[in-house]
């Protein structure tokens, strides 16, 4: 096992890599813990699970609403959580997302930790302390921003992880590789998602490097007042189309992140032969490029842009980039956007 911490304004977090889900009954008493996951997991791993409370929700980002934070505290009511309970939300993004929010709002706040168990959620969602809902088709409008006291990343929950949450989890990784890190680019460029999938080396030390990039990136800029903007890359117009078009959120990022390599060729003299690495990787990633149905919504994503939290004004904050592994934020106004809308999606 590896610990590491991570430092925050408000807190440290542990951060313990190639650990054994049995190490989190050292972290936190299994009286005072309540384990918050969903139904596949809870199945799947029932037996890991034997001995510990457990709260089980729905999977899925379209049980990621403020209805299913209602039905866990009715749940944590029954099992008389108090002021000393102990959230630990085991599973992907939705229920980091419902597990961090869940604990920062019950009794006005109790501890929490995370085991994450997809990639998606081991390099991104687990770290940096945003948690909450969505609210109808407006991704993540509500929720807070609290750090865990501990992440506790067991890579053996990855054998039971879909392919499809595989390719998912590397939108990200992509995303990482392009905003900060042009070895990881090239890094990825010269495997494949077989080659990660096989190797547990491989895919250990890479979701390491993408858990630092996101430490730093936070850390610099908590509150998202510069630096952390720029993990929206490919965000802004994947959250639109996520919820409208019902993608998995990496396909959404990763058809985002084609329309801001264009934009950035547009806005950013980013050169067409980068942009073309870029929706090369995510080929070889299996993630797709394009929006998968004829009929075009671009209505409905404008709708859902102007609801936008990066938007300030009359514009929109979008992350583009300079080159491959450099990005920058620059306010992309309403009617400038309208047109590129129409021209990338
Ligand atoms: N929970 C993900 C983040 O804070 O960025």
């Amino acid at each position: 096992m590896d610990k590491q911490h991570y430092k925050f304004s408000t807190k440290t977090v542990d951060c313990y890599f190639d650990a054994v889900f049995s190490f989190l009954e050292k972290l936190v008493s299994k009286e005072k813990a309540v384990i918050i996951t969903d139904d596949n997991i809870a199945s799947i791993y029932a037996e890991k699970f034997t001995g510990w409370k457990v709260i089980a929700i729905k999977p899925g980002e379209k049980n990621k609403q403020q209805s299913t934070v209602d039905h866990v505290i009715n749940q944590l009511i029954k099992i008389q959580a108090d002021r000393e309970t102990f959230i630990i939300g085991i599973g992907g993004g939705v229920i980091t997302d419902i597990a961090g929010y869940t604990a920062s709002v019950y009794m006005r706040g109790v501890k929490f930790a995370f085991v994450p168990t997809s990639i998606l959620a081991m390099v991104d969602a687990a770290i940096g302390g945003k948690n909450g809902v969505d609210v109808g088709m407006y991704k993540n409008l509500v929720g807070v921003i609290r750090h865990s006291e501990f992440l506790l990343y067991d890579y053996s929950f990855l054998k039971t992880l879909p392919q499809e949450e595989w390719i998912n989890g590397f939108a990200e990784i992509i995303k990482h590789a392009c905003i900060k890190d042009e070895k990881l680019f090239e890094r990825l460029e010269n495997n494949s998602l077989e080659n990660f999938r096989e190797s547990p080396e491989k895919i250990a030390d890479l979701i390491k490097r993408n858990v630092e990039i996101k430490y730093k990136v936070v850390s610099n800029d908590e509150f998202e007042a510069g630096e952390r903007k720029l993990l929206n890359f490919g965000h802004t117009l994947g959250h639109a189309i996520e919820n409208i078009y019902q993608l998995p959120h990496g396909n959404a990022v990763s058809i985002g992140m084609v329309a801001a390599c264009k934009i950035s060729e547009e806005m950013n003299d980013f050169p067409t032969v980068d942009s073309e690495r870029v929706i090369d990787l995510l080929k070889k990633y299996n993630l797709p490029v394009t929006l998968p149905f004829g009929e075009s919504r671009r209505g409905a994503v404008w709708e859902v842009l102007l609801m936008d939290k990066k938007k300030s004004g009359d514009a929109i904050n979008f992350i583009l980039l300079n080159k491959i592994g450099d990005a920058i934020v620059k306010p992309v106004s309403l009617h400038q956007l309208k047109d590129l809308i129409n021209q990338v999606l």
